[in-house]
């Protein structure tokens, strides 16, 4: 990807990189999260963790526990850091948009923070993708920030980004449209461990597929 092409989430997290770590680890709500999935989880479940970030904690808690875990990040600086810090599991940099997906191959999907910089249309389809690569029975645990936000412009840890999501009836109606049944939904605030940091809200989603 030349500069110019290159999606505005690759530029933003590249900047931001391991800082992103130090402000989100603190979050019970996503520790919680991930002992319910582990809890959940077959030996050796085939797991895609989309915008995997740092690798952690999601992807080292999934490969920690034995699994076999794809993190898919379209920022290089991120995909650089996962792959040192997590060892036991594979990361790939690619815009999980353009990214094929095997129908029916994967046991969870997991998707936290990682939606944000995509358009409404470019979400729903992502969602409904994402549910056709599950097993009957495989499980999407998806986490955002739900607000019914399009195109905002802000400023997150330093780095201008432009923003959109869905409030949470929409987002528990999204993923029900795509063939999900939602078993969980927690519902929080957290403040990043960062000077100046708001509160956000945030919303975890445990679905499964029928
Ligand atoms: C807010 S961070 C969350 C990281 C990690 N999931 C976590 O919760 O700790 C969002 C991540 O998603 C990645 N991302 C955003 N849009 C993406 C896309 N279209 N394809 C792949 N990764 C994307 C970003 O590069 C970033 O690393």
């Amino acid at each position: 990807m030349t500069e110019g092409t290159r999606p505005p989430a690759a530029a933003a997290f590249d900047a931001i990189g391991a800082a992103y770590e130090q402000a989100f680890a603190g979050s019970a709500a996503h520790r919680e999260s991930l002992t319910r999935l582990l809890e959940r989880l077959d030996p050796r479940s085939r797991v895609l963790d989309v915008g995997s970030g740092t690798g952690r904690p999601t992807a080292a808690a999934l490969a920690d526990a034995g699994h076999d875990v794809l993190g898919v990040d379209v920022s290089p600086v991120m995909v650089e850091l996962a792959s040192r810090r997590v060892p036991g599991a594979s990361f790939r940099c690619a815009d999980i948009r353009a990214l094929p997906l095997e129908p029916g191959a994967l046991d969870a999907v997991c998707v936290y923070f990682a939606l944000l910089q995509m358009s409404r249309g470019e979400q729903t389809r992502l969602v409904h993708r994402l549910a056709g690569a599950l097993r009957p029975g495989g499980r999407l645990v998806l986490a955002t920030v739900p607000l019914d936000v399009e195109e905002v412009d802000a400023e997150f840890m330093g780095q201008r980004v432009r923003v959109t999501s869905f409030g949470p009836e929409a987002l528990v109606a999204l993923v029900a449209g795509a063939g999900l049944t939602v078993e969980w939904e927690r519902h929080t605030v957290f403040t990043p461990d960062r000077p100046g940091a708001a509160p956000e809200p945030q919303l975890f989603l445990h679905c499964t597929r029928g």
